[in-house]
């Protein structure tokens, strides 16, 4: 749909008005390497896509949040003294925990009226939430003319709606990539410190494959804060023989040392694979620096590795795309992206063998699982931003 025909649906919806609605787009994002390192204040890699969410929205008179999606049936109508209540597990509870988070900062809200239409698969490991959140916070910062509020804080405050609104407690990579991303760079992200570098990606021949297993995942209803709080008990033991307070805190080579000090080998498994994770992260920054596209991949197969056998957050689909993947010639490197448990891969492959990978990919995914796939080709894009 396009941008003519998504304001005659707003119009349809909610009427004519002097005032025309102003549109923003937030892109999705895909995460190249530094898996479930975010909430453990580890180092994270992501880029924003040209994939996205786009946001009509336009004051009312009425004192009503309205909300309605070309995506999805469900609509809202929510009196601006309900802004704080959950609506059920619908996906308005997105933009509503952001609009909620401006309640919480006492910004005194008027009666809007939304319209959103996105483009990223939903449930994809794509970021389709973080990217609705994000729209919405640099939209509404906008219509409301919050000068204070700056990207750092709509990324802060789209994280605390996902955690304490929406239930479910990632880390800030998500919305850090959304609100920061820059067209053809990869963001090299500090979780610990908020430091972070844009870094020019220079895939030099080499293309990057966003593959969709069409194996859903819901986040809140995942097995992801089970991951979260092993990752805590891990710092808990950890933390009795060295002052510690996240596994980002620590080197590889620290944890090589001490890891006897974690009884349980399932917590240990998970401090191992956040902690290489992490080192990997770091590799890959200085292969990229050094346009090392052979090194970039190993590293991204050795990520998947990890998050299969350490972290157990792959599944057989996943894992089924990835192996037909990497037996392809032109292939250097391929592996999960976003929280796991299905979703998307994402492979790096040479420009000449794009084809032959979506077909043969493809072919043998459905084969094993018996699911189709769909795949998209990324084009490294800028964060939110208001389109004209
Ligand atoms: C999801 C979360 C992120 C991050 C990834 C795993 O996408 O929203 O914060 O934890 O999973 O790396």
């Amino acid at each position: 749909m396009d941008l003519l025909q998504l304001t005659n649906l707003f119009l349809a919806l909610y009427g004519e008005s002097d005032e025309k609605p102003r549109c923003f787009f937030a892109p999705g994002r895909v995460n190249l390497i530094g898996e479930h390192t975010d909430y453990n204040g580890g180092f994270v890699l992501p880029c924003a896509l040209q994939y996205g969410t786009y946001l009509l929205i336009r004051p009312s008179a009425l004192p009503l949040v309205r909300l309605a999606s070309e995506n999805n049936e469900y609509r809202a109508e929510i009196p601006l003294s309900a802004v704080g209540k959950r609506d059920g597990d619908q996906w308005v509870n997105y933009p509503l925990g952001i609009f909620d988070q401006f309640k919480q900062m006492n910004i005194p809200l008027s009666g809007f009226d939304l319209l959103f239409n996105g483009d990223i698969p939903y449930s994809a490991g794509l970021s389709s939430s973080a990217s609705i959140e994000m729209v919405t916070a640099y939209a509404l910062t906008a219509m409301l003319n919050v000068t204070r509020l700056e990207m750092i804080d709509l990324v802060k405050l789209a994280r605390r709606a996902e955690n304490e609104f929406v239930g479910v407690n990632c880390g800030i990579m998500d919305m850090f990539a959304i609100g920061m991303g820059k067209k053809d760079h990869a963001l090299f992200l500090n979780c610990l410190t908020l430091e972070y570098k844009q870094v020019p990606l220079l895939l030099n021949g080499y293309t990057l494959i966003i593959g969709n297993t069409n194996k859903q995942r819901g986040l809140a209803g995942s097995r992801y804060n089970e991951r979260v709080v092993e990752c805590q008990l891990a710092v808990t033991y950890l933390s009795q023989t060295h002052p510690v307070s996240k596994l980002g805190e620590i080197s590889f080579m620290q944890f090589y040392k001490m890891q006897e000090t974690i009884p349980d080998e399932l917590v240990r498994m998970r401090a191992r694979h956040v902690i290489s994770e992490n080192q990997r992260v770091l590799n890959a920054v200085s292969s990229l620096l050094k346009g090392d596209i052979l090194q970039f991949g190993a590293l991204m197969n050795a990520s998947h590795e990890s998050l299969r056998y350490n972290y157990e957050v792959t599944g057989p689909e996943l894992d089924a795309m990835v192996a037909e993947a990497q037996k392809i010639n032109g292939v250097v490197g391929s592996r999960m992206t976003g929280a796991g448990f299905g979703g998307c891969t994402v492979s790096l492959v040479r420009n000449d063998t794009v084809e032959l990978f979506i077909e043969r990919v493809g072919a043998g995914y459905q084969k094993k699982t018996g699911l189709e796939a769909n795949f998209y080709l990324a084009a490294v894009s800028d964060g939110v931003r208001e389109v004209v």
